[in-house]
């Protein structure tokens, strides 16, 4: 392998990126936040296709937050649309590469148009086989936390769940996707070291990794740079390197 090269040996199964520094990489620029997120989504693009390249199955991108609510309205504005405008783009090329594409989050708070783009293409992808691009909307960990412990409570009431038999296991099942396995690896650009509310239960043995480039420069080689960074980490899963070593240590992490 020439040096450098990536290996596809211990691929993440699924990568979930905190696309931070539209923002500052504009300003940077002498020019407005809302360009740092039109540049951002020419990052998205080829990342997806990186991703959906070098064969891995899930791919989350925290697109928008629940906090992110809370920003200017020209700019919540325009984040919407650019949304919309890449979902209707780019629902052809998901179809070609047979990717599907999903959402998490609160998304009766998305405006209609955008809940409209966003149901058409979860729609009209929903049967491809080749892995899934997920996109966090409208998205926070603590509320979608929140959001299954109010249905478990509800299931509890109706006796379809015992409170003294739940594990985390079921606990996980009412979140919002829940066939779809723990990040292995998350990334965040943008020189910042902080989970900002995204998938605070999945991510409990992910690997992190930290950049300063910003999302609008982040490219193919900087991917790769993150997934050598996590191959040569050792997941423990709360064990001893002997163990893992010696091969004990596999099947990951939760309740035994
Ligand atoms: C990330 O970039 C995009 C979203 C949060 C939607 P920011 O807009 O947070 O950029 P900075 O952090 O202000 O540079
Ligand atoms: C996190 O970035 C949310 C997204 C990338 C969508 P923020 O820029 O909102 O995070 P904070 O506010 O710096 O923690
Ligand atoms: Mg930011």
């Amino acid at each position: 392998m020439p040096p450098g090269a990536l290996s596809g040996e211990r691929l993440p199964r699924h990568i979930a990126i905190i696309m931070d520094g539209n923002g500052r990489w504009a300003a940077d620029r002498g020019l407005e936040r809302n360009r740092g997120h039109l540049a951002g989504v020419e990052s998205v693009k080829e990342i997806v296709r990186c991703v959906h390249d070098l064969g891995m199955e899930y791919l989350t991108l925290y697109a928008f937050s629940s906090e992110n609510w809370n920003r200017p309205d020209t700019e919540v504005t325009e984040l919407m649309r650019l949304l919309e405008v890449y979902l209707s783009e780019n629902i052809e090329e998901a179809q070609e590469r047979g990717v599907r594409l999903r959402v998490m989050g609160r998304l009766d708070r998305l405006p209609d148009a955008t809940r409209a783009a966003v149901d058409r293409a979860v729609e009209s992808t929903q049967d491809n086989p080749n892995g899934d691009l997920i996109f966090a909307l409208s998205y926070g960990g603590r509320g979608e936390i929140v959001d299954a412990a109010r249905q478990l409570i509800r299931a509890a009431e109706l006796g379809e769940v015992d409170p003294d038999l739940l594990d985390e296991k079921t606990f996980a099942a009412h979140l919002y996707l829940p066939d779809v396995p723990d990040p292995d690896l998350l990334v965040r650009t943008g020189d910042e070291c902080r989970i900002s509310n995204f998938l605070l239960w999945q991510i409990a043995y992910a690997e992190i990794h930290t950049t300063a480039v910003m999302w609008p420069d982040f490219r193919r080689e900087h991917l790769e740079e993150a997934i050598r960074d996590y191959q040569s980490r050792e997941r423990r899963f709360g064990m001893t390197s002997a163990q893992v070593e010696t091969g004990m240590g596999e099947g990951g992490a939760g309740e035994r």
